[in-house]
């Protein structure tokens, strides 16, 4: 009997300006305080490690994370609406956490916002600790939201 082996839905791939249309899509779609063009156009440029997750051939997420003298920083990190709650944000913070690995980091850190109850749970989840805040980090609905610093060591 022979198996068939049917390659995986999910492909990590480097992200890249002409992949920012359909970011844009999802960020505008996920966050009520989006980032902008600009933003993502910086963060390729300055070479920030901008990873897209593809299932069955479409941007589905993405994530960017600087890294450099042994410390890396989450910085964005996103599904798309339609099909967050799949697990594809755990999968592509793995695979963050992976590439922060290759680039010898020993810890990462992002930032959360407190009323995130998503996000939280899926960095604690992960072994996230909190070690501080940011205070007035966040713009918000009614003028400013604090950030949770959080931190994961990889050693
Ligand atoms: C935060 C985000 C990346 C999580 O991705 P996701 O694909 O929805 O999450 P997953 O399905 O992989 O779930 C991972 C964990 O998140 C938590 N979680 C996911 N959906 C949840 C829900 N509806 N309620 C509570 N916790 C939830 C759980 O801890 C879950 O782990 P579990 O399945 O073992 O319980 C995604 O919701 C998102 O893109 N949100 C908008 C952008 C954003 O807020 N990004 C984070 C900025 S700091």
């Amino acid at each position: 009997m022979s198996a068939v082996l049917k390659p995986s839905p999910l492909q990590f791939r480097p992200m890249a300006e002409a992949d920012l249309d359909a970011i844009l899509e999802i960020e505008s779609a996920a966050y009520e305080f989006p980032w902008t063009l600009a933003i993502f156009q910086d963060c390729l440029r300055v070479g920030y490690c901008c990873w897209l997750l593809e299932r069955n051939c479409r941007v589905t997420g993405y994530g960017v994370m600087s890294v450099g003298a042994g410390e890396s920083h989450i910085l964005n990190l996103c599904i798309c609406p339609e099909l967050q709650g799949m697990g594809l944000g755990r999968s592509l913070l793995e695979y963050l956490l992976e590439v922060a690995r290759a680039h010898k980091a020993d810890v990462v850190f992002l930032e959360v916002r407190p009323s995130n109850e998503i996000a939280k749970r899926l960095y604690l989840g992960a072994g996230f600790d909190e070690v501080g805040m940011r205070r007035n980090y966040y713009p918000a609905a009614f003028g400013r939201e604090d950030a949770i610093i959080m931190a994961r060591s990889l050693s």
